[in-house]
């Protein structure tokens, strides 16, 4: 799947939340490089090592492989102090963050202690008139805006106080929150990063040039990218995957594949259309036992079946190659398990054609859902086995592989990849044949 000379981007293919930490953490054991392009620390990557959760916010999911490099990408925002925190959780585990392994592009822009607090106001001012987006908090969106703006600072304007002092001298709007305390902080911070601040662009381009492999971590999920996602209830940044290569900064073709990874449910954490959304009994069954609690805000995510519909749109805009399945372990054991694969328009009694664009569309579809047989294989991910691997006589067992069957065919795209638990081991590739990682397709 990786190819020498090439890029593979792990994109998500719902709301965020779907896995893609863990897969990247597989597929980074045969990668060279491992890029973060887009978003920033509203992302919360979980990844289970022996039974230690590991969780990363700015930090490519690479990072816990030795044999890879790890960069943040021109396209990612970047909050200094958080990064700053990560680099050393991570260096006193014993992850190597030298220079050499980890770079940061001189083009992210910075996330300033004013985006968060405009952040919080507009959501504020959002809930009041019952419409907030449930942000993060993190200054993700006013720190784009910014940028738009042309108003922003760079990771290079850290560097040295001149730099920064100029840009402030230029842009006096910016000031608020910058008191001398937290200009001294963020130069300390910048001058520790300098030697880590590189063209990530050039170097990605120059890795594949003598048959490096590159792997794209994408963030969030494209439900939530802010042209194609569910508009307002988005993230800020575009994560599809012609934007991510832009992120980054390399040629769209170098993509070579393009993994959507879901869960075998849905979930959503923050306000937003949600067709299959469940509530109750079995909402609750499946957030605690998929501990479905957001690992950057500790929000509980909202529960739902898989949604086709959205996902098919998905594989369209992003041109997925493969699909990447994860916590279908989580479901073992109910008796059956829904799929969304129909929208019906509540205002025509009709099933709907197309995507919804406006809110009220959004509002007045009702999902069709179809029930497949549910499936019962050994399942690790319980609060007594935390995270420890379980034997498994049959990782993909029948009335799954039927499952598995009805979500390519509907999708048009494989599945190259289905989980069976939270450890990097536990996990099955699936056909076509030339995934090298051996074809045990059911
Ligand atoms: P923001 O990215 O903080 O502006 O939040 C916008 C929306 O995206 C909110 O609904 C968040 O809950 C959601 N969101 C942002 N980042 C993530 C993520 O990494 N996983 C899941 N949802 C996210
Ligand atoms: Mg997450």
């Amino acid at each position: 799947m990786l190819e020498h000379g090439a890029a593979t981007l792990i994109l998500g293919a719902q709301y965020g939340d779907e896995g893609k930490g863990k897969l990247v953490d597989v597929l980074a054991e045969h990668a060279d490089l491992v890029c973060r392009v887009q978003g920033g620390n509203n992302a919360g990557h979980t990844i289970w090592v022996k039974g230690e959760k590991i969780v990363t916010h700015l930090m490519p999911s690479g990072v816990l492989r030795e044999n890879c490099e790890v960069a943040i990408g021109a396209g990612v925002v970047v909050d200094p102090f958080v990064l700053a925190e990560e680099m050393s959780g991570l260096s006193a585990k014993g992850f190597d963050l030298r220079p050499e392994r980890f770079s940061v592009d001189y083009r992210a822009h910075v996330i300033l202690p004013y985006h968060k607090a405009v952040d919080m106001q507009r959501e504020l001012s959002r809930a009041k008139a019952g419409a907030a987006i449930g942000t993060t908090g993190r200054g993700i969106g006013p720190a784009y805006a910014s940028k738009a703006y042309r108003d922003g600072p760079r990771m290079i304007d850290l560097t040295t106080p001149s730099y920064f002092d100029a840009w402030l001298a230029q842009h006096p709007h910016m000031e608020e929150g910058l008191s001398s305390d937290v200009r001294a902080a963020l130069m300390g911070i910048g001058k520790q990063l300098a030697p880590h601040l590189k063209d990530v662009a050039m170097m990605a381009c120059n890795r594949m040039a003598v048959g490096g492999r590159v792997l794209v971590e994408g963030a969030q999920g494209a439900m939530l990218d802010v042209s194609f996602g569910t508009y307002p209830y988005v993230t800020s940044s575009s994560l599809v995957a012609g934007a991510c290569a832009g992120g980054l900064g390399i040629p769209p073709w170098k993509l070579k594949n393009v993994v959507g990874v879901i869960k075998a449910y849905a979930t959503r954490v923050g306000n937003g259309p949600f067709p299959g959304e469940l509530s109750g009994a079995l909402e609750t069954r499946i957030r605690e036992v998929g501990r479905e609690f957001g690992s950057t805000t500790g929000r509980s995510r909202r529960v739902g079946w898989l949604d086709l519909v959205a996902l098919r749109y998905l594989a369209r805009v992003n041109g997925l190659t493969g699909l990447a399945i994860m916590k279908a372990d989580v479901l073992s054991g109910l008796e059956d398990v829904g799929l969304v694969t129909a929208y019906r328009d509540a205002r025509t009694g009709k099933i709907a054609e197309g995507s919804p664009m406006s809110a009220e569309a959004w509002n007045a579809m009702e999902p069709v859902v179809e029930f497949c047989p549910g499936w019962d294989f050994v399942v690790s991910d319980t609060s007594e086995t935390q995270g420890q691997p379980q034997p498994k006589d049959s990782p993909v067992s029948p009335a799954y592989a039927h499952f598995l069957k009805k979500v390519e065919d509907f999708v048009g795209v494989p599945i190259v990849y289905a989980s069976t638990g939270p450890e990097r081991t536990e996990g099955v590739w699936l056909g076509p044949e030339d995934v090298p990682f051996g074809a045990l397709r059911p």
